[in-house]
């Protein structure tokens, strides 16, 4: 059976055992998975004792994903713009290739929504490593510009230019945002781990369709409440659909077969995945 594994400090809440297992089965395969605690001075010499001994791939989460990027022999061109890698594939020569499925996880899970992003104008709120990982899946399905929102502006500035090279992208602190028609409204802070609102104004909600908080919880987030109360015509989808698409698209990396998205996340919402 093939070997997997989940590798972070802390790791014993992790979702992706029972995520990966559910895939495994919805697709009619066996696999072994299961969540390992890395030391923090050995996560490098737990990893790959983990390879030595046949495993096929692995899911890194905090503290690790930049010691991962640096651990990988080859980077996927994402993973590289990122610095960042979630998930590692052990090739037939041995070598371990780095990729970063955040993005692309999230990106997926709008479009199990039905969100469309083609010609789109979107709003991400937040300049860090969560923001910095969506920006080129986002680009990949043609919106008609990405507006990026952050409390320290020369950081959303800084990210801005990382992709101007690859579409039309720029950057406001929250006191300069122009107020516009922004249809999708991202909030990659880490505000709402804290219960904290980002300073953004609710002349911003009016026209937006979708609001998506990369955090994952189990009821909505005191931003998306917020939204709620300005819009309430706006879908409102949390981190946990990202969670799971991240997965899956982890899952295709080592398989190369593609399970489904929103059954997975409602198992989860719901309490019913073991
Ligand atoms: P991550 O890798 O999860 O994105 P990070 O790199 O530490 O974490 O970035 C956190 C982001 O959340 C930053 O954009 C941060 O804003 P600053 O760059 O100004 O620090 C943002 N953030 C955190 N708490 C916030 C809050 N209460 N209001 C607004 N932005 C917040």
């Amino acid at each position: 059976m093939d070997k997997y594994a989940v590798f972070g400090n802390p790791i014993q809440h992790s979702k992706s055992p029972a995520i990966h297992t559910q895939f495994a089965k919805s697709l009619g395969e066996e696999i072994g998975y299961k969540a390992i605690l890395a030391p923090i001075d050995d996560f490098e010499k737990t990893v790959s004792e983990f390879f030595n001994s046949g495993a096929k791939g692995a899911n890194v989460t905090m503290p690790f994903k930049e010691r991962a990027f640096a651990m990988a022999d080859e980077l996927t061109p994402l993973a590289k713009i990122v610095g960042a890698v979630n998930t590692l594939k052990q090739l037939d020569d041995g070598k371990l290739l780095g990729d970063n499925t955040d993005g692309v996880g999230f990106v997926n899970d709008l479009l199990a929504n039905n969100v469309p992003i083609a010609d789109k104008k979107i709003l991400i709120i937040g300049a860090g490593g969560a923001a910095r990982g969506v920006v080129l899946p986002l680009l990949a399905h043609q919106p008609r510009e990405i507006v990026i929102v952050n409390r320290t502006k020369s950081k959303a500035q800084a990210l801005a230019e990382l992709f101007t090279q690859y579409g039309k992208i720029s950057a406001f602190g929250f006191d300069d945002l122009p107020v516009n028609d922004y249809s999708i409204i991202v909030n990659s802070t880490s505000s709402s781990m804290n219960g904290e609102l980002p300073a953004l104004a609710a002349a911003h909600l009016m026209q937006c369709d979708v609001a998506y908080d990369m955090f994952y919880s189990l009821t909505h987030t005191v931003f998306l409440k917020w939204v709620a109360t300005h819009n309430d015509n706006t879908t409102l989808l949390d981190g946990s659909g990202m969670l799971v698409g991240q997965a899956a698209q982890a899952y295709y990396v080592w398989r190369d077969k593609m399970p489904e998205i929103l059954p997975v996340v409602e198992m989860l919402k719901q309490g019913t995945l073991r």
